[in-house]
Order: C-alpha cells, then sequence, then structure tokens
C-alpha cells in the first residue's frame, strides 16, 4: 500500500505537520460538511456558519450548535485518531494542525495541536470576547448573555472571520519546516487552511493525502491514498515504527 518513497520519507523524517479536516472524525459518527450527511434541517453550513446569520437569527444558529454539540458528546475518537497520537511519539516534532471543532483529538490524547477553527465546548460573548468554557453555558438550549449584556456564540471560525490569534502563523510554521506533510480527511476547498499542504510542498516536504475520494489537491501531493483514515493510518504508523526500528 505504501510506496518505497512515501517509506524513505518516513524513515528519515524528524518533523511532522498533519492536518486534518471532517473525514477523520466521519467514522467516530461526526458528519462532515459537503458530505450527504452533512445538513441540518435542509441548511448548508455556509448558511449557518456566519456571523450575519448568528446576528440575524441567534436562536437558529445556537439550535444548530446544540444539536452538534449533542451529537458529539456521545462520539468516541477512532483509531484514525489515536494512530496520530501514537504517531506524535514516534517523530522528534510533531505538528497537528486541524480544522475540526470536535475535541476528538484532544480526546484520544493528541498534544502538539493547533486548532484553527476553535472549538464547539468554548463560547465567547460577541461584545466584549471574554471567553467561557463553563459547561453549563454550552449545555443550555436557550441563548445565553454575557455579564456585559452582549450575546455568547460559540468560539468558532466561521465563513469571512480571521482565525485565532497565531494560530495559522504557526501552522503555517509548521508546515513549511516539516520534512513529511499529511492532509486527512478534508476536501481542502476552505482557506487558509487549504493552503498548508501547498506550504509543505513548496518547501520540499513529501506530501501525502489519505482521503476517501480525490479532492482539488490530489494532483498536487506526491502520494494520495484512497481510504478511510481509521484503516490507513494505524497501518502507516505500523509500517513507520517497524521501519525506523529497523534503521536502530
Ligand atoms: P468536508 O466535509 O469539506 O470534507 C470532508 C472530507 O473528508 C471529504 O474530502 C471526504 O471525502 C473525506 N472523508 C470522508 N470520510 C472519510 C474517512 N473515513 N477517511 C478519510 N477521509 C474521509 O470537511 P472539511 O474539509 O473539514 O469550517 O471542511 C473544512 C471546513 O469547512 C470546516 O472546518 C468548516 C467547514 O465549513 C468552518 O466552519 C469555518
Amino acid at each position: 500500500m505504501f510506496s518505497e518513497k512515501l517509506q524513505n520519507a518516513v524513515k528519515s523524517a524528524k518533523q511532522i505537520a498533519v492536518l486534518t479536516g471532517a473525514g477523520i472524525s466521519a467514522e467516530s459518527g461526526v458528519p462532515t460538511f459537503r458530505g450527504e450527511n452533512g445538513l441540518w434541517r435542509k441548511y448548508r453550513p455556509e448558511e449557518l456558519a456566519n456571523f450575519d446569520a448568528f446576528i440575524n437569527n441567534p436562536k437558529l444558529v445556537w439550535e444548530w450548535y446544540c444539536y452538534r454539540r449533542e451529537l458529539i458528546s456521545r462520539v468516541k475518537p477512532n483509531p484514525g485518531h489515536y494512530a496520530l497520537v501514537e504517531m506524535e511519539s514516534i517523530f522528534p516534532q510533531f505538528t497537528l494542525i486541524t480544522q475540526n471543532v470536535d475535541n476528538l483529538h484532544q480526546l484520544a490524547g493528541s498534544r502538539n495541536l493547533l486548532e484553527l477553527h476553535g472549538n464547539i465546548w468554548r463560547s465567547r460573548c460577541v461584545d466584549c470576547s471574554t471567553i467561557l468554557t463553563d459547561e453549563d453555558v454550552v449545555k443550555k438550549d436557550a441563548l445565553q448573555y454575557c455579564e456585559c449584556g452582549g450575546l455568547i456564540r460559540p468560539d468558532v471560525v466561521w465563513f469571512g472571520e480571521c482565525l485565532p490569534s497565531g494560530i495559522l502563523e504557526r501552522a503555517a510554521a509548521a508546515s513549511a519546516r516539516c520534512d513529511v506533510f499529511l492532509c486527512i480527511g478534508t476536501s481542502a476547498l476552505v482557506q487558509p487552511a487549504a493552503s498548508l499542504p501547498l506550504y509543505g510542498k513548496r518547501s520540499g516536504a513529501f506530501t501525502i493525502e489519505i482521503n476517501t475520494e480525490s479532492t482539488v489537491i490530489t494532483e498536487l501531493v506526491d502520494e494520495s491514498i484512497i481510504g478511510k483514515s481509521g484503516d490507513i493510518l494505524p497501518q502507516l504508523v505500523k509500517m513507520t515504527k517497524e521501519i525506523r526500528k529497523n534503521q536502530g
């Protein structure tokens, strides 16, 4: 399954950068954004995941997040998430960059993690920007208000918004200095995350895509592996361990 070039790349790699998208959580039961199960009450995510939608109809958007939190609270990390935890212990430097807000990488035990799009279990005041991690806030179906009177929103990145300060810079730096870049379970359609594999490629990293189907970056990466991340990643980790053990 893994080409000789890929094996050579992981054999000598010191720095790894990984970008994950909704596909890695699909086997846990979290619907992807653009897949068949990605719709909620016939809305496309783009229609709900933006500030204007929240201001125009905060109740609707808050309900969508309540639905997603309820769904996510019932799922567990899958072998793909755990394989990345193991991978972190193999390489001297390992940076996991995720577009997911579902917290499953943290639950699995990943440590050096950059959350590009925030986290669904955190909230934030739209007026004073106070971050709230209190579970009571996210458990309530009704709209919440801050002490300052501002409306409480999920602390996630919506379309048209900037990424959390410093996170993109750290993700771009890790992508540009890595020896191997892995792009897993993302359609690579949403910027700026979609550019990260290209930073890796441009800097000479060996780039690998793992996805159940071809994407816009399939032609650009050095190796595309079509399959489920929950199947492929544990095999990749097994092969990597063997090959690095044999080299002493
Ligand atoms: P998408 O829903 O756009 O893409 C999910 C990708 O995962 C697709 O390319 C699928 O083929 C692939 N996939 C599905 N199951 C898989 C599996 N078991 N193993 C491997 N791959 C699998 O989700 P993202 O690319 O994450 O942003 O979407 C990017 C961003 O768009 C999200 O973070 C979100 C969304 O709007 C914001 O909310 C800002």
